[in-house]
């Protein structure tokens, strides 16, 4: 396939940024996204221009790293991470447009590259327990309800990619929160910290720049792990008992 591809480009935090056409050609339906763009990397070295700054790092699906804008999608137009959407969804002669996540609480560093320690700093709010859990129990000795364990799993499926963040008009990170909430408020071991939690991250969340949820449902539909909207809800629910609580 041959390919137009318009890119942003931004050569650091504070400079202008704009988008730049690129032909990129060769392209193999079965190369992943990432694959096309390291090709079209290799193309303007050999040129002796600037290459395309990205992130990646498992190209697996697994660590999170790789969200990109793609025509108008985060993640692009399968329901997947960008590292694991192949070509085989372009066809021949598409024009392409690749862009950064667009929130303030995710700053662009270089061209394609972003910033998401705000998410980190929402999890080292209160994305943990503190419980001192000793060496490894017996694995029966606490009990977990089928399915309180399957919801905590189902959630604890984020990968903290922030396509929920870049797909939601409002850039709320609400899904991301909900996901941790959920997967830690189902466990026994989340409860001794549970209300606590919920205030710490939630202020964190908007102390960073977030914006709040109005019940678009686009962070869902743009979701690689399929988290479900109901997770918010959860967090709403703890947010209220904990304040109900006083905390
Ligand atoms: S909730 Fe989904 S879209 Fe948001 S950070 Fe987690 S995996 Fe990514
Ligand atoms: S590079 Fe790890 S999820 Fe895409």
């Amino acid at each position: 396939m041959n390919l137009t591809l318009k890119i942003w480009r931004q050569a650091g935090p504070r400079a202008q940024g704009e988008m730049v056409t690129y032909p990129v050609t060769d392209i193999s339906e079965d190369m992943s996204f990432l694959e096309m763009l390291d090709v079209l990397n290799e193309q303007l070295n050999a040129r002796g221009e600037e290459p395309i700054a990205f992130d990646s790092d498992c190209r697996e699906g697994i660590c999170g790293m790789c969200g990109l804008m793609i025509s108008g999608q985060a993640h692009g137009p399968e329901v997947t991470t960008t590292c694991q959407l192949h070509m085989r969804s372009f066809k021949d002669g598409d024009e392409i447009t690749v862009e950064p996540w667009r929130a303030d609480a995710f700053p662009v560093i270089k061209d394609l590259v972003v910033d998401r320690s705000s998410f980190d700093r929402i999890i080292q709010a209160g994305g943990f327990i503190s419980a001192n859990t000793g060496s490894a129990p017996e694995a029966h000795s606490v009990p977990v309800p089928k399915p309180k364990a399957d919801r905590s799993f189902m959630a604890a499926a984020c990968i903290g990619c922030g396509a929920c963040v870049a797909a939601c008009p409002n850039a709320s990170g609400m899904l991301f929160m909900g996901a941790k909430i959920t997967h830690l408020g189902e466990l026994p071991q989340g409860q001794p910290e549970r209300d606590a939690r919920v205030v710490s991250m939630v202020s964190t969340h908007d102390h960073e720049g977030f914006g709040g949820c109005t019940n678009v449902g686009a962070c869902a539909d743009a979701c690689p792990k399929e988290i479900p909207l109901d997770v918010i809800n959860q967090l709403n629910k703890d947010l209220r008992r904990a304040l109900m609580h006083g905390e």
